[in-house]
């Protein structure tokens, strides 16, 4: 969604703000504008991409040592450079920027009309920046008060940036359901909306809550809430290196971050799993584990490729702990007013731990009275603050949009949290769980075995980076690899792709298999390989062109397919960790050899933050 950067001290503003807006990219945005103070204020601001915005503001004056800079994903008012932010008030006073959606915008703006306001935008962000005007000129109050009351008249989700002409020394931080963290430094503090751009300049944050409202001066922060209640700001520090956030050589992030996927899955079992690979110990969960293991049921939530990851979940807790699962869309989780028992467990799964589908779906599993568990990769976003307990996934900054290395630690969280709970329930032998743990210490070595044979898979991308559809088949763990190996070519190369199971085929898709159709098989050994031989048997029939994934050593699919891609032998409960390598690579391969922005797919955001 969205990215906010500011900055308050005594250095220049600018290169500060554009710096961080680069950071930012990542999440997805279509315009772009940053806000100087410097005696008077000056907003520069246009479509398109940070690189626009510095071309734009190439010859015009940027000084001033307050700023703020924001990239936009549009919500209201198509992506142009009137809606792009910051927004200034009608008489100039305040300059704004804004995270969320002011979903009582056209009721204020209604009133704001009737007292003679005119609107530039089709955006609620002005609306705001009108309505903490007409306050502070009708009112004669303070800035601070201004904003806090225009805060109050406000119903929907925000993070913002205000700062004001009259008040030079002064930049307000808001934040109501949309992150916002503020870094602090000597003389100075930057606003961002997720730590990245903060990293390069101090390692000590303080993360706003719901309602808070910061006001900071150069030399100070005053922490309240939007209510004039006192908070003591608390400082955290920042465990992110520069170098985790920056492309350290390769083309693009995202093939960086696929090719990080040994190290990071390592990451995330490090000090999860003891030296003697013999025990797992989760202390996110320790306090929980009681009512986990008597769970009546676990119902899993989340969206996009962290639900793929869930359906792994499934498959994973239902195997080991024999606990009825269901996994669920947070979306229609929240709106289908479901059935929650005092006695479920909810795991959420989230990489940026900000998806409002998400958050909203675990408030209402809390307001149920269902224990809450989250599974995260951004450490003090907002899902592990809400909920009772939970296990974050350590994968490092995820920067590319299409999720990879992500998806692989949730599901190795996931898995070590099956096998643990089977364990402790006596699902699982001993026996069993000692040769799962040996098992999932060995998945690193693996994918890297896999990523050496990245220039195979580059070939079978460049014979079919032109086609037009694809399908993805998979069966058991291997179905939901389908699922995510499919969303990721659509994401990135734009070719319509689908995921199904592959004994459904017979039920719908197989009416699309023609010669040009390519069909991804994912075809691993596990107990139901005979069958989806027999289905490769069935695209052949049809004249499909069928690139299978298969376990190292078959020599069966490697007559039959047209192409192959090898993985190593694993437990086939695990297998999901190695078998959605190669077709992470595969979609980045065609993505790259169609001339796709990779990194930033259009119309995609990082961080899902608006319903
Ligand atoms: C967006 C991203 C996806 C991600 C999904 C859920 O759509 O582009 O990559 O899977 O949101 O995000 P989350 O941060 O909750 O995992």
């Amino acid at each position: 969604m969205c990215g906010i950067v500011g900055y308050i001290g005594n250095k220049e503003a600018f290169p500060i703000l554009i710096s961080g807006l680069k950071r930012l990219e990542y999440r997805g945005y279509d315009s772009a504008g940053v806000a100087l103070l410097n005696g008077k204020t000056r907003i520069y601001k246009c479509k398109g991409k940070v690189s626009d915005l510095e071309e734009y503001v190439s010859d015009k004056d940027c000084s001033g040592t307050i700023g703020m800079g924001h990239t936009r994903w549009a919500t209201h008012g198509e992506p142009n450079d009137i809606n792009a932010h910051p927004h200034a008030s009608m008489q100039g006073t305040f300059v704004v920027i804004h995270n969320g959606i002011i979903e009582n915008y056209s009721r204020l703006k209604k009133r704001l009309e009737d007292r003679g306001y005119t609107f530039h935008s089709e955006t609620d962000t002005e609306v705001l920046a009108n309505l903490i005007e007409y306050i502070y000129l009708k009112g004669q109050v303070s800035a601070e008060i201004a904003v806090r009351l225009a805060l109050t008249k406000v119903v929907g989700a925000y993070g913002i940036l205000v700062a004001c002409q009259e008040e030079q020394d002064v930049m307000f931080a808001a934040r109501k359901g949309s992150p916002l963290v503020v870094g602090v430094g000597n003389g100075e503090f930057f606003f961002a909306s997720d730590a990245t751009p903060i990293v390069e300049h101090t390692n000590r944050v303080i993360y706003l809550n719901d309602d808070d409202v910061a006001i900071v001066r150069r030399d100070e922060i005053t922490l309240k809430t939007v209510l004039n209640v006192p908070l003591t700001p608390v400082i955290q520090n920042l465990d992110i290196e520069i170098g985790e956030i920056e492309k350290s050589g390769f083309d693009h992030f995202m093939l960086k971050e696929i090719f990080e996927q040994s190290r990071s899955i390592e990451d995330t079992f490090r000090g999860r799993i003891s030296h003697d690979r013999t025990q797992i110990n989760l202390g996110g969960l320790y306090d929980v584990w009681p009512t986990l293991m008597q769970a009546r049921r676990i119902l899993i939530v989340g969206c996009g490729t962290s639900w793929h990851a869930g359906l792994v979940g499934e498959y994973l807790l239902e195997e080991f702990s024999r606990i009825p699962v269901e996994v669920e869309y947070a979306s229609e989780f929240r709106y289908r007013n479901p059935i929650i028992y005092k006695d479920d467990v909810v795991i959420a799964i989230s990489q940026s731990g900000e998806t409002a589908d998400t958050l909203a779906a675990i408030r209402l599993a809390k307001e149920n009275g269902a224990l809450v568990i989250g599974i995260c990769n951004v450490v003090g976003s907002s899902i592990p603050r809400e909920t009772n307990a939970g296990v974050y996934t350590h994968a490092g900054p995820e920067i590319g949009v299409a999720s990879t290395k992500a998806f692989t630690a949730q599901v190795t969280v996931l898995a070590m949290i099956a096998i643990e709970l089977g364990h402790k329930r006596k699902a699982l032998s001993d026996e069993d769980y000692a040769l799962l743990i040996q098992n999932l210490v060995e998945i690193p070595g693996k994918i890297q075995k896999i990523l050496s044979h990245n220039d195979e898979i580059k070939e079978i991308a460049s014979i079919y980076k032109d086609s037009h559809n694809f399908l993805y088949l998979g069966r058991g763990y291997f179905f939901p690899v389908a699922l995510e190996g499919a969303l990721k070519l659509k994401e990135i190369s734009y070719i319509h792709a689908e995921g199904y199971p592959a004994a459904e085929m017979k039920h719908g898709p197989i009416a699309l298999i023609d010669e040009q159709m390519p069909v991804v098989v994912i075809a691993a050994k596990d107990k139901s390989y005979e069958k989806i031989v027999s289905n490769i048997q069935e695209v052949k029939a049809r004249k499909g062109i069928v690139i299978a994934l298969v376990s190292e050593g078959d020599t069966i699919i490697h007559d039959m397919a047209d192409h192959v891609m090898e993985i190593p032998l694993a437990d086939e409960a695990l297998a999901p960790l190695l078998a959605v390598i190669p077709l992470q690579l595969l979609s980045y391969h065609i993505a790259v050899m169609r001339g796709c922005n990779v990194d930033q797919p259009r119309n995609l955001a990082k961080s899902v933050t608006v319903e």
